[in-house]
């Protein structure tokens, strides 16, 4: 592979994430029973890998939408300016409403995306991250569900970049800066 200055270790295994939505999605299943539709929004790019899995798993109607946030850019650090890129296409006025984020961090993004969509007065939103780093929170705001607890590390795989590279691998694994 071209260098890129650091390597990836895996930390959460493909199929432990497997097994773990497959338990979040009974969960979810049971707290929207009654829904006669649910609109499941993937927050891109990161969680693209993590709302696919998760709408095949979950045996709700659903309906998938997407908004684009951003706020790492390609650096290591949160900018904390959320900026939306890409509004939703569906209206979710009166509806109900799962955001899915692949990770909390700062918690500027969910915090950001959830006072936004609220305005927009679903009928019950509520949100799933996959990882939930929560020793970096500076905005007190926490997922409905998180599939796992992780240490301030820098992740990548699942759908999660750093820089727009590893997005592709199939685990979460940890970044190691090459000296
Ligand atoms: C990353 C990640 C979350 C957010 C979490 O997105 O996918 O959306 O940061 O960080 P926070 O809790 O500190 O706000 P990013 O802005 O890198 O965009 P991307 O999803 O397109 O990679
Ligand atoms: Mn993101
Ligand atoms: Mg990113």
């Amino acid at each position: 592979m071209a260098q890129q200055g650091y390597t990836v270790e895996q930390m959460i295994s493909a199929k432990s994430i497997a097994a773990r939505i497959e338990d979040l999605c009974r969960e979810i299943e049971n707290a929207y029973a009654d829904t006669s539709k649910l609109v499941v929004v993937g927050l891109l790019r990161g969680s693209f890998v993590f709302i696919a899995d998760l709408v095949r798993e979950l045996d709700l109607p659903v309906e998938v939408d997407f908004l684009e946030a951003s706020s790492y850019g390609d650096g290591m650090e949160s900018s904390r300016e959320v900026r939306i890129l890409k509004d939703l296409r569906g209206e979710i006025g009166g509806r109900d409403v799962l955001v899915v984020e692949d990770i909390v961090d700062t918690g500027h993004t969910l915090t950001h995306v959830v006072a936004l969509l609220n305005q927009r007065k679903p009928n019950r939103l509520k949100t799933i991250a996959l990882l939930n780093k929560k020793i970096r929170r500076e905005v007190d705001i926490e997922a409905d569900w998180v599939g796992f607890e992780i240490p301030d590390e820098f992740v990548v795989g699942y759908g999660i970049d750093y820089a727009q590279r590893n997005r592709n691998l199939p685990f979460i694994g940890r970044v190691r800066m090459e000296d």
